[in-house]
C-alpha cells in the first residue's frame, strides 16, 4: 500500500490531501501539523476552513484511509510519498526584506525529513516556493540523508478558494516537475499515477523542476495582472463616463482574451497574488532584470492605488471626513465562499477609515470578530506564519465592532461599504436598511453587486467601481 504524507494542514494541504483520499482508497494519506489545535479541528466536526464540499469528502474518508496527526515524525517515517505544504512568508528583516520568501518552515520540515527517514521517499513541494527552492532543498536532504535516496519534486497547486473541491476534482492542469535523471522520471511516474486516478493523462504536464516552480508563480502573476489591468481601467471609466461592466464585456468577448478575471474589484487579495508577484520580482531583480521587475510591480502598485482610490472616494464623498461616522463594512473575507482573510484588501480599506477617524461596524458570515481584530492590528506580512506563532490575542480597538447581521451593521450608519461579494448582499432589503440609516445615506460598492439603479431609487448616493459616476461624486477629488 502506498502511503503519502502531507506535512502542512492549511488551506492547500488540508482539501487536496482528502481528495487524493477519497480519489485512492487503497492509499492511505496522513495529513500531519505542528499545531495542535488545527489539527483537532480537523478531527472535529467543525473543521478549521469553511470551504464548500470539503466538509462532505473529508466525512467520506476520515479514518478509513485518511488520517490527521499532530505525531510528525511517525508519519513522515512511514511515508513514500512526503508533500510539503508549510507557510512560506515574505521575510520582514534582513537580505530581501517586504519581497523574498522567508524558508524558515521549509529548511524546518526538509530537515525533519532527513532525520526521521529510514527508507527512500519522494518529497513534493506543494507550497508556492521561489524558483530553485527544490535545489536548495535537495541539497539539505542529501547532505543528511544518511545514504537514503531522495527525489525532489514540484508539483504546484492551482486550486482557488471557495472552488476548491471542484478546482481539485477537475484540474485545468496538474503540473509535475522533477529531475531529467531515471531516476527523476521514475518520481514523475510515481505522483502521476497518483492524479492518474482521476485526471485525464492529457492534462497532467511533466517538466523539469524550474519549469514547475516558475509556472507557479508566473500563472498567479498573470492572473494578477489582468485583476489590475481591469482595475486600472475602471478609474478611467469613472473619469471619462464609460462603464467598465461593459467594457469588460466587449474586451472578454475577443476569444483570444476570454471572459474570465475581467470584473473589476476594490483589489485582489488572498495568500498568494502578492506573495508569488514580490517573489518574482525579487528573483528578477537578483537574477540583474530590474526591467522585468518593474513590469511586475507595477501589477500591485496598482492593486494598492485601487484601495486608496476607493478610500479617497468615501471620504471625500461624506464632506471629507468620516471622523465619528459611523460606516458598516459588508464583507471581509478576500473573497466570498470563504472565511479567508489573509491580504484581503478590507484589511487597507478598514485601516484607511479608521486612519480617518471612523467607526466601523463590520459584518461577515464567515469571519470571527477574533479574526477580523487581530487581522486590523497585525502588521503586515504577519499572518503568514503559523498561527502559535503569531502575535497573541490584540486588545480589541474601540472604533471596531463587529456585528453578525447586515442589518446590524447597517443601522444609524452613515455609509455602507461593500468589500466582499457574498451573495446575500445582493438580496437584502435596501429599503428597510435606508429607512435605518443617517442621511444623506451612502452605498460604496466595491464589488459591483448592487443594483445601482433600484438603490439610487430609494434615496442612496451610490458609488460603483468603474461606473458613471453619481452627480453628488462628480466635484469630488478621488486621488490623493
Ligand atoms: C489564486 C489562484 O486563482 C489560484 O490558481 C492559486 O492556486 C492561488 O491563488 P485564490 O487566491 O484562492 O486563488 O482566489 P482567486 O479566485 O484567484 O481570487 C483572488 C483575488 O482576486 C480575490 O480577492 C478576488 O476577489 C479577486 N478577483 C478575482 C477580482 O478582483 N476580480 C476578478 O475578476 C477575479
Ligand atoms: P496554505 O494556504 O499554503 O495551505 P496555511 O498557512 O493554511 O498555508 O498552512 C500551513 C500549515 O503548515 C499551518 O497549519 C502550519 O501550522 C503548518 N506548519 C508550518 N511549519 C510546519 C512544520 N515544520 N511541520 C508541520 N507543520 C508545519
Amino acid at each position: 500500500m502506498v502511503k503519502i504524507c502531507c506535512i502542512g494542514a492549511g488551506y492547500v494541504g488540508g482539501p487536496t490531501m482528502a481528495v487524493i483520499a477519497l480519489k485512492c482508497p487503497e492509499i492511505q494519506v496522513a495529513v500531519v501539523d505542528i499545531s495542535v489545535p488545527r489539527i483537532s479541528a480537523w478531527n472535529s466536526d467543525t473543521l478549521p476552513i469553511y470551504e464548500p464540499g470539503l466538509d462532505e469528502v473529508v466525512k467520506k474518508c476520515r479514518g478509513k484511509n485518511l488520517f490527521f496527526s499532530s505525531d510528525v515524525e511517525k508519519h513522515v517515517s512511514e511515508a513514500d510519498i512526503v508533500f510539503v505544504s508549510v507557510n512560506t512568508p515574505t521575510k520582514t528583516q534582513g537580505l530581501g526584506a517586504g519581497k523574498a520568501a522567508d524558508l524558515t518552515y521549509w529548511e524546518s520540515a526538509a530537515r525533519m525529513i532527513a532525520d526521521v527517514s529510514k527508507s527512500n521517499k519522494i518529497v513534493v513541494e506543494k507550497s508556492t516556493v521561489p524558483v530553485k527552492t527544490a535545489e536548495a532543498i535537495e541539497k539539505i536532504l542529501t547532505h543528511n540523508s544518511k545514504g537514503i535516496n531522495f527525489q525532489i519534486l514540484s508539483n504546484p497547486e492551482f486550486l482557488a478558494e471557495g472552488t476548491a473541491i471542484q478546482d481539485l476534482f477537475e484540474p485545468d492542469r496538474v503540473l509535475i516537475g522533477g529531475r531529467e535523471t531515471p531516476e527523476g522520471q521514475k518520481a514523475i511516474k510515481a505522483l502521476r499515477d497518483v492524479y492518474a486516478h482521476w485526471v485525464p493523462m492529457d492534462r497532467i504536464i511533466c517538466t523539469n523542476l524550474w519549469s514547475a516552480e516558475l509556472s507557479k508563480l508566473a500563472a498567479n502573476a498573470f492572473l494578477a495582472q489582468r485583476i489590475s489591468s481591469v482595475n486600472a481601467m475602471s478609474a478611467l471609466c469613472e473619469a471619462t463616463g464609460a462603464d467598465v461592466s461593459q467594457v469588460s464585456h466587449a474586451v472578454g468577448k475577443d476569444t483570444r482574451i476570454g471572459p474570465k478575471f475581467l470584473n473589476a474589484s476594490v483589489g485582489f487579495g488572498g495568500s498568494c497574488f502578492q506573495k508569488d508577484i514580490l517573489n518574482l520580482v525579487y528573483i528578477c531583480e537578483c537574477n540583474g532584470l530590474p526591467e522585468v521587475a518593474n513590469y511586475w510591480k507595477q501589477v500591485i502598485k496598482v492593486n494598492d492605488y485601487q484601495k486608496t482610490r476607493f478610500v479617497n472616494r468615501i471620504v471625500s464623498s461624506m464632506f471629507n471626513t468620516v471622523s465619528g461616522k459611523k460606516i458598516a463594512i459588508l464583507g471581509f473575507a478576500f473573497k466570498k465562499d470563504t472565511g479567508d482573510t489573509r491580504e484581503t484588501p478590507a484589511i487597507d480599506v478598514c485601516k484607511g477609515l479608521l486612519g480617518d477617524k471612523a467607526m466601523l461596524s463590520i459584518y461577515d458570515p464567515q469571519v470571527s470578530e477574533e479574526q477580523i481584530q487581530r487581522d486590523l492590528s497585525m502588521n503586515k506580512f504577519d499572518w503568514d506564519h503559523p498561527v502559535h506563532l503569531q502575535p497573541t490575542s490584540p486588545s480589541s480597538m474601540k472604533q471596531v465592532s463587529v456585528v453578525w447581521d447586515a442589518y446590524a451593521a447597517t443601522k444609524n450608519a452613515h455609509g455602507i461599504c461593500i468589500l466582499t461579494e457574498w451573495d446575500e448582499f445582493k438580496t437584502l432589503d435596501y429599503q428597510k436598511i435606508y429607512d435605518n440609516m443617517q442621511k444623506p445615506a451612502f452605498v460604496f460598492d466595491g464589488r459591483n453587486i448592487v443594483d445601482v439603479a433600484k438603490l439610487r431609487e430609494i434615496g442612496f448616493i451610490v458609488y460603483s467601481i468603474g461606473k458613471p459616476l453619481d452627480e453628488w461624486l462628480k466635484d469630488m477629488p478621488a486621488v490623493a
